[in-house]
C-alpha cells in the first residue's frame, strides 16, 4: 500500500494522520498515512530512510520546513519562492518539493468569504510561518502590508524580499491601526501569550490566527475577540485546506476538505 508520513518534532499530537484517512476514505483512494518523529539533528536521515524504503510522499512540519527545502531535489514556484516545503512528492527517482501553505491559507480565506484584495493588511511575525504566507497574500492582491515583528530586522529583512504592492516593516509597539485583516503568524500562543500590540488596533478588523485550536479559541483569538475584533478565525481550515492540497499532488484527486474540518470540529 502507498505510504505517507508527516515528519516533525513534536509530531505526535498532529492532526495531519486524521486529516489525510478522512480525505482517504472520502475520494477511496488506498493508502496509509502516519506520523514520523525526528530528532532534531536527524530530518536528513529520517526522511531518506522513509523514501528509501518505498515512501510516496511526506508532510513536513515544524521546524523542518527550512531543512526540507534544501533537502529535496527540486522545487515548484510555492516551494522556490518561500524557501521552505512542507509537502514532497516522490516523481520518479526525484523527491520534488512543494509548500501548500499559503495556498491553504488563500482556499480558506475564499471559503469563509474574506476577500483581501484590495485591503490593507497587518502580519503578525517574520519566522517561517509569516514567510510561507506573505508572497500568496500580495498574489491575492493586498494592497498595504505591515509586517511587525518583535525583533524588527527580522521584519525588515523578510519585507526587502518581497516584490509588489505597498509593503512596510516596523516593531510590534510601534503599530497603529486601522487594518481590515490581521493575521497572527508568531509562535507566541504556544506559550500562551497574545497580546502583542495594542487592542485598538484590532477594533474593526478580521482576526486570523495561523495557530488553530479545534474548538477556535486560541490565545490570540480570544484576545481579538475581547479587543472588538469584527470577525475571528483559527487557523484549523487553513490546516486542512493546505493538506487537501497536499493530497492532489500526491494522488491527482481533490478532496472535500470542508467536510472534513466540520467533522474536526465536531459539527457533524
Ligand atoms: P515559525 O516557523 O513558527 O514562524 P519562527 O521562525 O521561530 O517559527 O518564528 C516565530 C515568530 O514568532 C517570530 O516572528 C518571533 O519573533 P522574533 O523574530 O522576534 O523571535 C515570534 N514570536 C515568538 N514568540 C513571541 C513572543 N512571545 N512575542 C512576540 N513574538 C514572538
Amino acid at each position: 500500500m502507498d505510504r505517507y508520513i508527516v515528519i516533525g518534532n513534536p509530531v505526535e499530537h498532529s492532526l495531519s494522520p486524521d486529516i489525510h484517512r478522512a480525505f482517504a476514505e472520502q475520494t477511496r483512494e488506498d493508502l496509509e498515512y502516519a506520523t514520523l518523529f525526528a530528532p532534531q539533528d536527524a530530518f536528513a536521515s529520517k526522511i531518506a530512510g522513509f523514501f528509501d524504503a518505498g515512501g510516496r510522499g511526506a508532510n513536513v512540519t515544524v521546524p523542518f520546513k527550512s531543512e526540507a527545502h534544501s533537502w529535496v531535489d527540486a522545487h515548484d514556484v510555492s516551494a522556490a519562492t518561500t524557501g521552505a516545503v512542507n509537502t514532497i512528492a516522490r516523481e520518479g527517482d526525484l523527491s520534488m518539493g512543494y509548500n501548500t501553505d499559503g495556498p491553504g491559507l488563500i482556499a480558506d480565506l475564499d471559503a469563509l468569504g474574506i476577500d483581501v484584495a484590495g485591503s490593507r493588511l497587518l502580519m503578525l511575525g517574520a519566522g517561517g510561518a509569516a514567510r510561507g504566507v506573505l508572497g500568496p497574500l500580495l498574489a491575492a492582491g493586498v494592497a498595504d502590508l505591515v509586517v511587525a515583528n518583535r525583533t524588527v530586522a527580522r521584519a525588515e529583512t523578510l519585507v526587502a524580499a518581497l516584490e509588489g504592492g505597498a509593503v512596510k516593516a516596523c516593531g510590534l509597539e510601534a503599530v497603529t491601526g486601522p487594518f481590515d485583516v490581521i493575521i497572527n503568524g508568531t509562535s507566541a500562543g504556544l506559550s500562551g501569550e497574545a497580546a502583542l500590540i495594542a487592542p485598538a488596533v484590532a477594533q474593526g478588523a478580521i482576526c486570523y490566527d495561523l495557530l488553530y485550536a479545534r474548538d477556535g479559541a486560541t490565545p490570540f483569538c480570544e484576545w481579538a475577540r475581547s479587543a472588538g475584533a469584527t470577525r475571528v478565525v483559527d487557523g484549523l481550515g487553513m490546516l486542512v485546506e493546505q493538506a487537501a492540497a497536499a493530497f492532489a499532488i500526491w494522488r491527482g484527486v481533490t478532496p472535500d476538505a470542508r467536510t472534513v474540518l466540520a467533522a474536526l470540529r465536531g459539527h457533524t
